[in-house]
């Protein structure tokens, strides 16, 4: 066995479905929480020459630390290499000090990250003021891949749906799914004063005036980005509202308050396993890891 995918309880369908679509073998990592919140971590047979860890890293905090735990522990049973594969990276949005004294968590966590994986691949990274994940993760393969093409797949053009961002960083993902295609596309300007406190504008939201729209964006976080935007569109005179996101982070009772809203479907990848994760990336992570020869 030259490669295994290896994954904790909570994601072994995912890492079985990686495992599959790279032809290779998959195992769990054993995991036990002690009261105090410490984590023991157990590699139950000798690992693989080239380990695999899948970790998707939303709630991240314990995760972190597991992460180092089971790093050292796959080459503590025999891994030469290891990659992770965590198709959702926590702390990138904050990648500069918006105000003096804070931590640019990116670059602490990148480096965490880097001291302990010889290859990270991960999809669609906050990276809206850098240029690429090898500049948060020195000195190893860091590979991001872009969800675009599996959310554009996924999506029904039948109705000839305006594709709508709600800002300008969304541009990517609306340009990339709409051109294809041949739908229009617009999309906001977004400014944030709080986590839930925002506001968008779209020069040219008469566009949505008896449209079918799609919602597109990287995350969804609480969701308010999405029911801002949804209120606009449907008092523009929008006929239909779904959405779809490569990363879902919002909990149950935040996505009831989009569904209100007047979205009517929300989708996203299963990078997070949410109530929304409908579009599998287990085919984009495998090209990804064999494009780039991670498991020779
Ligand atoms: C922001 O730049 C991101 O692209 C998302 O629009 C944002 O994270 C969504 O957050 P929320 O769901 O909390 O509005």
């Amino acid at each position: 066995m030259r490669a295994a995918v290896y994954a904790f309880a909570d994601e072994t369908d995912r890492a079985e479905a990686l495992a599959a679509e790279l032809g290779i073998a998959n195992a769990e990592i054993a995991l036990h929480r002690f009261p105090d919140g410490e984590s023991l971590i157990r590699v139950t047979t000798p690992a693989a020459p080239v380990a695999v860890l899948y970790r998707s890293l939303h709630n991240p905090n314990a995760k972190l630390v597991e992460l180092l735990l089971t790093a050292s522990a796959l080459r503590d049973s025999g891994a030469r290499k290891v990659i992770l594969v965590a198709p959702y990276l926590a702390y990138m949005r904050q990648d500069i000090a918006f105000h003096p004294g804070e931590a640019v968590s990116q670059r602490v966590i990148g480096d965490l990250i880097a001291s302990a994986f010889d290859a990270c691949v991960t999809v669609d990274p906050h990276l809206h003021r850098i240029h690429s994940l090898s500049e948060v993760m020195p000195g190893v393969i860091a590979v991001s891949l872009n969800a675009a093409p599996v959310l554009s797949a996924a999506l029904d053009s039948t109705a000839n749906p305006l594709i709508v961002g709600p800002d300008e960083e969304s541009l990517q993902w609306v340009r990339s799914i709409a051109e294809p295609m041949g739908l229009d596309y617009i999309v906001g300007r977004k400014q944030r004063t709080g986590d839930r406190d925002i506001s968008i504008h779209f020069d040219a939201i008469a566009q949505a005036q008896g449209r079918s729209v799609v919602l597109v964006d990287d995350v969804i976080s609480s969701g308010t980005t999405l029911v801002v935007a949804a209120r606009q569109l449907l008092a523009a005179g929008a006929t239909r509202i779904e959405a779809m996101a490569t990363h879902c982070l919002a909990n149950a009772q935040d996505l009831e308050g989009v569904r209100a809203s007047g979205i009517e479907k929300i989708r996203s990848t299963d990078s997070v396993a949410c109530s929304t994760a409908e579009i599998s990336l287990a085919r984009l992570l495998a090209e990804g890891i064999k494009t780039q020869g991670l498991l020779e």
